[in-house]
């Protein structure tokens, strides 16, 4: 098959690109390599893929990977109206997976206008691509945000979804009534997947995994919001890949309800894990205490995340499997061997 990944430097994409890949299928990654975090670890993950940071750099220029001929990188942006049509009509996908985004609750607050530009104009921009350009299907982020103020858990793709409290939130429930009207006006097949907390090695320096990780071994205070009385559904990336290709790689045709063309789905661990729990497995992988910096809730999150992913399982035999501690232990291992390499420590 050949397939879009948009966001294929970013975490998720990949991941995602790097699995499609093993599986034989031919991937243009997509993105804008923007500075929301670090773009080391963006430019890091790319050259896993073998496409080296001098090529990757320049904007709207396809490259060849240096390891894999099934694999070519350009960075370009969602909103870029002129190019991406280009890009659509000169390489003629089948399937689109649409992971490019602006992510992050926090940040929504601070600059709501990027989740406008990069999840609503260029969400827009990739639909009337699928529907210009014949796609079959397009795969797409959505996010466990969406259920926003609801309390009834686990969360179910039954549940009414309209109260977001960020912007990021109510530009992911935008992307999924977007799909549905293209859906159903041009005929293509949409599968929106509600991420729930995604973690792992190569995982995003603004999540906590990350960021409690790298202060405590700093030595530096972690902030624990809501005084630790959080509670997030917390999905090991092998997972989340795994049922993200599993998706792509059904032909619709072959889907359990073919003539649904719009589908939605959690894409979690189906397991709730108190945030003070998670702390603890970081601080005994590490063998250090953490310092921590008790404080109240932070506006636009959300107390407690828990998906229930049985359509996943029924429809696609989705079987989350990693436990917190050793998904724990893979990132910390990643995060001290990438680090001391490519930092010197
Ligand atoms: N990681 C999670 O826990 C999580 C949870 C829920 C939803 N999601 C969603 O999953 C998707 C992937 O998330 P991630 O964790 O890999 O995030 P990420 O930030 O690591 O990856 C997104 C990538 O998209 C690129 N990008 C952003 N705006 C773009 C634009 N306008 N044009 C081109 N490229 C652009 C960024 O440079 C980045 O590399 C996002 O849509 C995100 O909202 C993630």
């Amino acid at each position: 098959m050949k397939i879009l990944v948009t966001g294929a430097a970013g975490f998720i994409g990949f991941y995602v690109s790097k699995k499609l890949l093993d599986h034989g299928h031919s991937v243009v990654g997509l993105d804008n390599i923007n500075d929301y975090y670090d773009v080391g670890l963006k430019f890091g993950r790319l050259t896993e893929l073998g496409i080296e940071r001098n090529k990757a750099e320049i904007f709207n220029v396809i490259s060849r990977s240096n390891s894999n001929p099934n694999f070519s990188f350009i960075r370009l942006s969602l909103e870029d109206r002129e190019n991406l049509p280009l890009l659509f009509k000169e390489e003629g996908f089948e399937v689109v997976c649409n992971l490019a985004a602006q992510a992050g609750v926090r940040y929504s607050l601070e600059n709501p206008e990027a989740y406008v530009d990069s999840n609503i104009v260029g969400f827009l921009n990739i639909l009337e691509n699928c529907r210009n350009f014949n796609i079959k299907h397009l795969v797409y982020a959505s996010s466990s945000s969406v259920y926003g103020l609801n309390s009834k858990v686990p969360f179910e793709t039954t549940d009414s979804v309209d109260n977001p409290i960020s912007l990021y939130a109510a530009s992911k429930k935008s992307n999924e009534l977007m799909a549905h009207t293209y859906s159903h006006l041009y005929g293509f097949a949409s599968t929106g997947l509600r991420f729930f907390t995604v973690y792992g090695p190569w995982g995003r320096p603004d999540m906590a995994m990350f960021l409690f990780t790298d202060a405590i071994l700093k030595g530096q205070p972690i902030k624990v919001f809501n005084h630790g009385n959080l509670e997030r559904d917390f999905t090991y990336i092998e997972d989340i890949t795994e049922g993200v290709v599993r998706i792509i790689e059904l032909p619709v045709n072959e889907r359990k309800d073919p003539n649904t063309l719009y589908k939605i789905y959690n894409i979690g661990n189906n397991n709730s894990v108190k945030l003070m729990d998670f702390i603890k497995a970081i601080e005994e992988t590490l063998s250090i205490e953490a310092k921590k910096e008790m404080l109240p809730m932070q506006a636009g999150d959300v107390t407690r995340t828990w998906a229930n992913v049985d359509a996943l399982i029924k429809d696609y035999n989705y079987q989350p499997n990693t436990p917190i501690k050793k998904g724990v232990e893979e990132f910390i291992s990643w995060y001290k061997s990438y680090y001391s390499i490519e930092h010197g420590n």
